[in-house]
């Protein structure tokens, strides 16, 4: 295992204070958190988007505090040597500070090492509580998932003049309440760029242009174990639905045709021991009705 990244680490990688892009993806998984860790990420997010890659819901809004606690226990068990940040559900953090910090406090005793949540301004008496609290907070603006009945879909966001004013204000008010990164979802590149040079923290975008202090895409996305629709921000680097599908099918035929298992596959008892078995013998441990019948 590598030097376990910090918040603080993570705090200080400003591209423009000459520092290497952050890398963020997604898993849900011991398996995939060892993937990501192998493969070098500077930070693994158990988004909230299991509910959809998952769990199989039509958005993030079903997935509960418990259901990330699940799944962040199973990422921080692999121990990575990546940062482990965990999304804050819908509603774990909208009812008041307490129930922010007990939700957040979940999360962390789960494994996760910072949490995530979504929204500007008027997120930062929440963020001040939890960072109160010793917690590392992730910000998230712009295309914010949570709020896509309010956002009447999933749209991209700050694309008028006050809207993308108002992104940068939001950006402000997040570090000023302690964040030590924020996300931006689903935003015009200049605006991206806009706020990346205001804030002092480091910008990790997805769907943002290419601006930002580091990059995020789902797990499934990268590795193409999901169909349906993709975003024109998503980049496949591999095509593991297919690749599984073939690969099942090919073990279905196989086992169809009795070409698996094979002679190598299968445990053999020494040829003594087999022929010392005599099927008066296994036909006793039966009963003679159920083998004669
Ligand atoms: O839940 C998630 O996967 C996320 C990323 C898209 C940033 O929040």
């Amino acid at each position: 295992m590598g030097t376990r990244v910090t918040a603080p680490a993570v705090r200080a990688r400003k591209v423009a204070n000459g520092a290497e892009p952050l890398v963020m993806v997604t898993a849900y998984d011991a398996p995939g958190a060892r993937i990501a860790d192998d493969a070098g990420v500077d930070v693994i997010l158990v988004g909230d988007s299991l509910a959809m890659v998952v769990l199989g819901y039509e958005d993030t809004l079903q997935v509960t505090v418990e259901d990330m606690a699940h799944h962040t226990a199973a990422v921080a068990r692999t121990a990575p040597a990546a940062l482990v940040v965990a999304d804050l559900p819908w509603l774990s953090y909208h009812v008041s500070a307490e129930d922010t910090v007990r939700n957040a406090a979940t999360l962390i005793r789960a494994g996760a090492s910072a949490v995530k949540l979504e929204g500007g301004t008027k997120r930062v008496p929440m963020i001040e509580a939890l960072v109160d609290a010793e917690m590392p907070v992730m910000g998230h603006i712009g295309l914010t998932p949570q709020s896509v009945h309010a956002m009447g879909g999933f749209k991209v966001q700050g694309k008028e003049v006050d809207a993308a004013r108002a992104l940068v204000d939001d950006a402000l008010a997040l570090v000023a309440a302690g964040v030590f990164s924020i996300v931006l979802e689903g935003v015009p590149d200049v605006v991206a760029q806009r706020i990346t040079d205001a804030v002092p923290v480091p910008t990790i975008g997805i769907g943002a242009g290419r601006h930002c202090d580091g990059q995020v895409l789902v797990f499934h996305d990268v590795l193409g174990l999901q169909d349906g629709i993709r975003p024109k921000f998503v980049r496949r680097y591999a095509s593991l639905k297919a690749d599984g599908t073939a690969a099942i099918a090919a073990f279905a035929a196989d086992v169809r045709s009795g070409a698996f298992p094979s002679e190598e596959e299968t445990y053999h008892l020494p040829a003594a021991t087999a022929a010392a078995l005599e099927p008066t013998e296994v036909a006793g441990l039966y009963g003679s009705a159920s083998m004669s019948g």
